[in-house]
């Protein structure tokens, strides 16, 4: 501590001398030392005694192993590693920077030992960097002038080098360099063309550049083709020739060196344009050649199918002529089947269809003809000309039915209103032969009172017509609907319904049963038959519809609805139903519905049967529907004999109808229905109370 003072160093030099003064403090090691003022300005060994002096004779201080460097100059961005490397007992090395503790705004200070770490180097790192080192002997400091600087001072470097170039005759070429250089040295750039071959980068820096005499070779040797643009790092040559090819090295200097970059130009004279002006003018002679050949193509394959479509127009007229002259028609054949067999059902006739030559009605009027020709049956052949349609009955998938007046046909100069069947446009050849076919079944099966007669029928010179009588009142379903004494249904005024007395509905059954027991006697199998499919005329006659039709058993529908929503399975045997066999003992079981259809006014068999399945489950348990209320017992036994399960334990028609005719014999002719109460589709009771709304009972 006594060793604090005021020092001073005398100097003298260039006639001049003076004194610098120090002034020396020694402070405790403890706490921490500041960097003393008096270190500032040069690297001194202190020594100072520890705390109570003790040790001081053994120990000794620290010492710099070599000697230090005063100044450190580092690019910014570089690292700076500052090391006081001493010697000497328990030494501790202490930093500071411009006399305080170190510290950096960016990144840290790494002290380690004897040496201080800055990375990332900033000019704000420059500054003062002392090291003191000590122990407890003393102390020695060193001290750094650190400078960080932006860019290290250098000869110009070529950030962007020169480039070959390849330039056609005429054209203008330009040069382009990039060159760095430290703010304060701005660089000289000159231009050369065909510099020796020593010139390289390489070897610059050996070659002293004196700018002023590269401006005048470059000016003397190139004569005036090369401009210097406003910016020195863009050489322009105008209009180039081919002596313009060669080597061209921009060369940059500044008072650290000298740089250079070169590149060659190639100058190509005309023909290679030409060259690639013709093989411009190739490929676009070829794309527009392509597209020609892809034009005609189309064009071609269009004129093609055009005259393929003519020619095959043309083939088509010449045989559509031909079908005029030679006519080519579908002759409908029909084929009558004799069954011998008693017990055999009446075959239907076969239908054939046959395309063929017709020179029969050459000559005659060709528009009026049909395509199809139908065998001509002079029995029933019907003038068309005297036959005038009215409105439509009614139609399905491909027929229709419309009302239709006849001159004279069952008397002399008597008009008679009639039915005729016939096809819906666009109808097919099946659907002719159907008809066909029905036409010829009620041929075959004769003139019954109570089935739907036929009476007539147009088959030349145009469409099908199957004339057949005609029934006022519509079908009996309806009929009856219409005529419930208190059906709820509002009526038209005037319009008052038919008093209907169960002798009536005894009746309609009774013309029923006969009517289908004279198709039963031609061996007629209906296997439809029904309230809906009984047509009634004027004076209440029952008369049965569609006996004739053509029926595909196999492939019929279960599922299939009528108009009205009904199931026509609920009309079916159980062994039509189950196994297709279908008799006259099965339209039997359905004449039995149908009377249960008759005693209901009109009523919906098995109303809350809701499906095909439960009807099949019931009929198999042997469920019957129950007696309608309003029927007689013996009406509804004569049903429950119809829907015996054994086909053969039904009753015949034969005998229905002698059953109903003594039924209709004893009958009351007053005795009116009451059917006041509102009617019901589904009578009520039952002894089966699960199906008391399915008015069944167990057989
Ligand atoms: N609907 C269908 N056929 C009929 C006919 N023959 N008479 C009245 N209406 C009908």
């Amino acid at each position: 501590m006594s060793d604090a003072g005021l020092y001073s160093c005398g100097w003298r030099g260039g006639g001049q001398q003076g004194w610098i003064n120090y002034t020396l403090t020694v402070e405790q090691r403890h706490p921490a030392p500041t960097l003393p003022q008096a270190l500032h300005a040069d690297s001194k060994v202190i020594d100072f005694e520890g705390e109570g002096g003790e040790g001081a004779q053994e120990g000794r201080p620290p010492e710099f192993t070599k000697s230090l460097s005063p100044l450190m100059i580092k690019p910014a961005g570089n690292v700076a590693e500052l090391k006081c490397q001493a010697r000497g007992p328990n030494i501790t090395t202490t930093w500071y920077k411009d006399g305080a503790r170190p510290e950096r705004q960016l990144g840290d200070v790494k002290m380690k030992g004897p040496t201080l770490k800055m990375e990332n180097l900033v000019p704000m790192d420059s500054g003062n960097y002392t090291c003191v080192v000590s122990n407890q002997w003393g102390a020695i400091n060193h001290t750094y002038a650190l400078e960080v600087i932006e860019h290290i001072p250098s000869r110009p470097i070529f950030t962007k080098h020169l480039e070959n170039i390849t330039a056609t005759q005429g054209e203008t070429v330009y040069f382009e360099v990039d060159i760095w250089t430290e703010n304060t040295l701005a660089p000289y750039i000159v231009w050369k063309k065909d510099l020796p071959i020593t010139w390289s980068d390489t070897n610059a820096m050996k070659i002293e550049i004196d700018s002023m005499t590269l401006n005048a070779a470059i000016a003397g040797q190139e004569g005036g083709n090369i401009t210097s643009t406003e910016d020195p790092q863009v050489l322009v040559l105008h209009n180039v020739t081919e002596r313009d090819a060669g080597w061209y090295t921009c060369i940059a200097a500044n008072s650290l060196g000298t740089s250079s970059s070169t590149a060659y130009l190639s100058v190509t004279d005309a023909e290679p344009i030409l060259a690639d002006a013709e093989s411009h003018v190739i490929l676009v002679l070829g794309i527009v050649l392509l597209s020609v050949m892809i034009i005609a193509g189309i064009l071609a394959s269009f004129v093609w199918r055009k005259w393929k479509k003519e020619k095959r127009r043309a083939i088509e007229l010449e045989r559509a002529k031909e079908a005029i002259t030679q006519h080519w028609i579908k002759k409908v054949i029909v084929e009558r089947q004799n069954s011998d067999a008693s017990q055999e059902p009446l075959l239907v006739p076969t239908i054939k269809i046959e395309h063929c030559q017709s020179h029969s009605r050459l000559g005659s009027e060709i528009t009026s003809l049909s395509e199809y020709e139908l065998p001509l049956d002079a029995d029933w052949e019907l003038p068309r000309s005297r036959l005038v349609i009215g409105e439509s009955l009614g139609e399905g998938a491909f027929g229709k039915v419309m009302r239709a007046e006849v001159q004279g046909m069952l008397r002399p100069d008597v008009t008679t209103t009639v039915a005729v069947k016939m096809l819906k446009d666009g109808h097919t050849d099946a659907e002719l032969m159907d008809l066909v076919s029905e036409m010829e079944m009620m041929k075959m099966i004769g003139t019954h009172i109570n089935i739907i007669n036929l009476l007539g029928c147009c088959t030349q010179d145009g469409p099908l017509y199957v004339i057949v009588e005609y029934a006022a009142l519509g079908n009996l379903r309806d009929y009856l609907r219409n005529n419930r004494p208190s059906s709820g249904y509002e009526r038209a005024i005037g319009q008052e319904p038919d008093a209907v007395t169960h002798k009536d509905l005894v009746s309609f059954a009774y013309q029923v049963a006969r009517g289908m027991d004279y198709l039963a006697s031609k061996k007629c199998i209906h296997r439809d038959l029904a309230a809906r499919n009984v047509l009634v005329s004027e004076d209440r006659i029952m008369k049965i519809a569609d006996f004739g039709l053509a029926r595909d058993i196999h492939s019929q529908d279960y599922y299939r609805k009528t108009s009205e929503g009904r199931l026509p399975v609920k009309w079916m045997a159980p062994e039509a139903l189950f196994h297709r066999v279908y008799t006259s003992q099965s339209d039997v079981w359905a004449f039995g519905i149908l009377l249960w259809e008759i005693m209901t006014m009109g009523g919906t068999p098995y109303p809350t049967v809701p499906s095909v399945e439960r009807l099949f489950q019931l009929l198999r348990e042997g469920h019957r529907m129950e007696k309608p209320s309003n029927c007689s017992l013996e009406i509804y036994m004569m049903m429950r004999e119809c829907w015996r399960y054994q086909p053969t334990q039904r009753p015949t028609f034969k005998e229905l109808v002698e059953d109903l005719d003594r039924i209709l014999t004893l009958s009351s002719t007053v005795e009116y229905l009451d059917l006041s109460i509102p009617h019901l589709d589904t009578p009520p009771s039952s002894c089966d109370s699960s199906l008391t709304s399915d008015a069944l009972t167990p057989r």
